[in-house]
């Protein structure tokens, strides 16, 4: 069973200058609502609700004045400052203390998921034991991204932005590790950007023949959303999508009610906490 997850929400957020320039990638807006709830919600529907958040120096009390330490959502909230961007692996450095001996997900704080099929899959992968599983998504464009190549239902190579095609199935931003995860980064070396890369990581497991992968179908939608066009397209997204079924996508307070880890209680003190807004005028129309 996987019960922790890591955020990463640091990063320098470069592509997305000047909006970053003040403002954590993961605090901009997707719509109606911060980036970092679409990352946590996915967690919170793998029923992982020990989560630790990975932050950037001096950004910590941004993140706390939004998230606290996540009872307001029925889960727990710890964070821990990224001094610099040293890579995703990175995050297994930091987390040791709060992985222990347990497994854990990973999930990029600017990567969107959304669709029919996601909560059966991250359900399901969540009873995950050992060894790694990733998340695999088509793509148009598979040489923008990490690729793994799948023969006869198994994973056959890993290719960081293959020039040549070799696949186009993307490894997404979610991943699912056993408690070796920590030992299996320490042995990692920094690649020639100077980065720790998840690609190696991932190999690690491969080595070992203990890397499984889910694909995430037709009916649900990956994207992450750390380019302006990237960042545009996923919020036009979630406002028709959010439009035209009456319905939100990520709002955290649904998702702990139906898991019954809130309840209408604690939503009436949320909608006191974010005010007079359309957040909570649908909160609202949910405890009715
Ligand atoms: P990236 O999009 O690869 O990097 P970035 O956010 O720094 O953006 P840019 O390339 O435009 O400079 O990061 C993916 C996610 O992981 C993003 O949500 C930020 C986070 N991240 C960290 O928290 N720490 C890190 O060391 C890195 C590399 C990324």
């Amino acid at each position: 069973m996987i019960k922790k997850g890591i955020i990463l929400a640091g990063g320098s957020g470069t592509r997305l200058s000047p909006l970053t320039k003040a403002v954590n990638k993961q605090l901009l807006p997707v719509y109606d609502k911060p980036m970092i709830f679409y990352p946590l919600s996915v967690m919170m529907l793998a029923n992982i609700r020990k989560i630790l958040m990975i932050v950037n120096p001096g950004q910590i009390e941004s993140f706390k004045n939004l998230l606290g330490d996540g009872s307001r959502y029925g889960i727990n909230i710890s964070y821990k400052i990224q001094e610099k961007p040293r890579g995703l692996p990175d995050a297994f450095n930091l987390g040791k203390s709060f992985i222990q001996n347990d497994n854990v997900a990973l999930i990029l704080g600017d990567n969107f998921f959304y669709g029919q099929s996601l909560t059966k899959t991250l359900e399901k992968s969540s009873q995950h034991r050992s060894g790694a599983t990733i998340f695999l998504k088509e793509v148009s464009a598979p040489e923008n991204y990490g690729v793994a190549k799948i023969k006869k239902n198994k994973i056959e190579n890993i290719v960081e932005k293959p020039k040549k095609f070799i696949s186009n199935k993307a490894i997404t931003g979610l991943y699912f590790f056993d408690k070796n995860v920590s030992d299996y980064t320490a042995k990692l070396k920094r690649s020639k950007r100077g980065e720790l890369e998840i690609t190696d990581l991932i190999k690690e497991y491969k080595k070992r023949k203990k890397l499984k992968y889910e694909l995430i179908g037709r009916g649900a939608i990956w994207s992450d959303a750390g380019k302006m066009e990237d960042l545009n397209n996923v919020s036009n997204y979630v406002r028709s999508v959010e439009k035209v079924q009456g319905i939100k996508i990520a709002c955290l307070e649904e998702i702990s009610l139906l898991k019954k880890w809130i309840n209408k209680n604690k939503i009436k003190k949320n909608i006191n906490f974010y005010g007079d807004c359309e957040y909570s005028a649908y909160l609202k129309k949910i405890i009715n």
